[in-house]
């Protein structure tokens, strides 16, 4: 069998050596197109078996029928987020398969990075001493132990955060659409965990059903001085009811590594253009907010397991007829699905 042809989309430096690293016996064809994959790219992918995405190429109706059209049979996401993907389109017509986990850690740890970073003013600091400014005036933090932290999605990323919160002996509160029983989280409703929190993270994918779930009305309802920590999904957060929420003094400090328009922006150097966003400039420009461009995921763990679990993935679907990490639509036939774990999602 000849090797399988993979177009990888969206590539950088650091996904180049990490996957030239885990290829490293020639068993893939991969090309690494910088440019991402949408309806303007997609012809790129033509005579290739699988194209590999990340989490700001566009996989919309339009792609997936090109995809479908050229004989492409995978979409690889080397992502655990697939809200990118019109999965629901894609059922029936190309499979797609993701990387669950590859650093769990890599994105608690961030995330607790960005809340030490905000709440003592480390970002401040470190540019004050570099001007040999030593003055305390303005830096003044606080306490992380004795807060109530409220994490929005317990799963994998979420529970290794709030085991790093409990270390920092921080009162943990959650929400979660499908609690995990006997896990001993102290779970609460959305309206209880605004109340009470004084810092908020979130770990959950982004649906159609928690789309700004930070508005004007969510914001009113949490305590004056909150501090939000969003390395999930962009979109989770209404980014001008954010601005807006600063402003009337109402958040305290908001931690970004996720945007919700990021995809224009994130991961490219514009230090020597104008940027066209306003909303984001605005964020940036603010003493309180601290912006990561979708790093949070950035460790060697993290992209060496991508690398490996992306092309375990792209071997097993092609070499064994399915692969584990086949992302499950789940339709509306869920009752009379007799599908077998592990097995294709149709
Ligand atoms: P996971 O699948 O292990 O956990 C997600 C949790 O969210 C589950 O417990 C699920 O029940 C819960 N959930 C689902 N819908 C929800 C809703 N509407 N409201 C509240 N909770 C809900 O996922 P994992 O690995 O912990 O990742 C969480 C998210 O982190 C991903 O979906 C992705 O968006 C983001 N992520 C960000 C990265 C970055 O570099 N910034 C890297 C990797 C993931």
């Amino acid at each position: 069998m000849s090797n399988i042809r993979i177009a990888f989309f969206d590539a950088k430096d650091y996904d180049r050596d990490s996957f030239i690293k885990a290829n490293n016996k020639n068993e893939y064809d991969i090309t690494y197109f910088e440019t991402r994959l949408s309806e303007d790219t997609v012809r790129l992918a033509d005579g290739y078996d699988a194209v590999c995405v990340f989490v700001n190429d566009d996989i919309n109706k339009e792609v997936i029928d090109k995809l479908v059209e050229m004989n492409v049979k995978l979409i690889a996401l080397r992502c655990a987020g697939y809200n990118n993907v019109d999965i629901s389109y894609a059922y029936e017509k190309i499979h797609v398969v993701r990387v669950p986990a590859y650093s769990p850690y890599a994105v608690a740890e961030h995330a607790m990075a960005l809340l030490l970073t905000s709440v003592r003013r480390i970002h401040k600091a470190y540019i004050r001493t570099k001007d040999f400014n030593f003055s305390l005036n303005g830096l003044t933090g606080f306490d992380l132990h004795g807060k109530t932290v409220g994490v929005v999605g317990t799963g994998k990323i979420g529970r290794i955060f709030i085991d790093i919160c409990r270390g920092f002996g921080m009162n943990i509160i959650a929400y979660d659409k499908f609690p995990a029983e006997g896990s001993g989280i102290d779970y609460v409703s959305l309206d209880e965990l605004w109340k009470r929190s004084d810092i908020i993270s979130f770990h959950c994918p982004l649906t159609d059903e928690n789309h700004h779930m930070v508005n004007a009305d969510s914001i009113d309802k949490m305590k004056k001085g909150v501090v939000l920590i969003n390395t999930s999904r962009g979109a989770l957060i209404d980014a001008e009811a954010l601005v807006e929420g600063i402003k009337q003094r109402k958040i305290g400090a908001a931690c970004l590594d996720v945007y919700e328009e990021e995809s224009n922006v994130f991961f490219h150097d514009y230090s020597n253009h104008i940027v066209n966003d306003d909303i984001l400039a605005r964020l940036i420009s603010m003493p309180n907010v601290i912006v990561t461009s979708h790093q949070a995921f950035l460790t060697q763990e993290a992209l060496a397991n991508i690398a490996d679990t992306t092309l375990d993935n792209v071997k097993s679907f092609f070499k064994e007829g399915f692969s584990g990490n086949e992302i499950c639509y789940k339709c509306d036939r869920l009752d009379s699905c007799n599908q077998e774990h592990k097995k294709k999602c149709f």
